[in-house]
């Protein structure tokens, strides 16, 4: 059965996708296209209202089910919490992680502590909510597959990206180890680095670093500055049974930036 909007595969009825990161941006929609292609998607953000709003565009309301949750609260409580949500809403069949932030910390402003913060959030967070996605009392056998979403700053980051880049790095390379280690059990880990996305994230570091900074960076986009949407079809689609040949994979998509 194709999607009559992507023509990606869809996703049989017992899939059950977590998506962090749903409330806004790249995770919102991710959250729905996976919805509107039939998975039924657990939405995690901190946000109840824009949860609420992200629900109320969803094409299968009655199967997005909302988990509200500030992720960096209790760290050591996640893999319960994900215990329960699959107690709740059923097995999962995939988990996209979106959620985060970026912070513009010059090398001469670095910090541990401000450091430490953001690794949990970009890197020990994503682990540890995988960690127990893969649990075999939590995912569904032989179905499970995965998506992070890191950044084309782990690749080539900008000034400032110090920290983010190395944890977004740091994440996509637990990812392709990760891979490995769970191909045996069909499962797939891939990440997606995205370039420039429109989103809350990015108005607030064109809010930060000014007009300029746009203007140059969209100069170096050949195919523009990208949308939420440009990511959710590709993240759909690892996520879908199409993919279960695919995995290990850093899948930098960025309008051609970095050619
Ligand atoms: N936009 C870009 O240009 C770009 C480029 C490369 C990579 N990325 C990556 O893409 C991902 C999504 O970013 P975005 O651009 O879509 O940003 P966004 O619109 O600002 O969304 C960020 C999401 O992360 C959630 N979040 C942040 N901290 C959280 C916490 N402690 N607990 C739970 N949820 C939390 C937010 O939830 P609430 O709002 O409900 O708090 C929100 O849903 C991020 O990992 C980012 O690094 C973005």
């Amino acid at each position: 059965m194709q999607d009559q909007d992507t023509g990606i595969c869809s996703f049989d009825a017992d899939s059950v996708v977590l998506v962090t990161g749903a409330s806004s941006g790249i995770g919102a929609a991710i959250a729905l296209k996976l919805n509107a292609l039939g998975a039924a998607v657990i939405a995690n953000g901190t946000n109840v209202p824009r949860l609420e709003a992200v629900r109320e565009r969803a094409r299968h309301p009655d199967r997005f089910h909302l988990a509200p949750r500030d992720l960096l609260a209790d760290i050591d409580q996640l893999a319960s919490w994900v215990k329960e949500l699959c107690a709740r809403h059923g097995k999962l069949s995939g988990l996209a992680i979106a959620a985060g932030k970026t912070e513009t910390i010059p090398f001469a402003a670095y910090e541990r502590a401000r450091a430490l913060a953001l690794f949990d959030l970009l890197f020990h967070v994503p682990l540890e909510i995988a960690k127990a996605a893969v649990d075999r009392r939590n995912c569904l056998p032989g179905r499970m597959k995965i998506v992070f979403i890191a950044a084309a700053a782990s690749i080539a980051p900008n000034k400032g990206q110090i920290v983010y880049g190395a944890a977004k790095a740091a994440l996509a390379c637990a990812a392709r180890c990760m891979s490995k280690e769970l191909a045996p059990r069909g499962i797939c880990v891939n990440c997606i680095s995205p370039g420039l996305v429109r989103t809350a994230m990015f108005d607030e570091t064109v809010a930060l670093l000014g007009e300029d900074f746009l203007n140059q960076e969209a100069a170096r986009y050949p195919l523009g500055i990208g949308d939420p949407e440009d990511i959710a079809g590709l993240a759909a689609f690892l996520l879908s049974p199409a993919a279960r040949w695919m995995t290990g994979q850093n899948l930098l998509v960025d309008g051609g930036r970095l050619g």
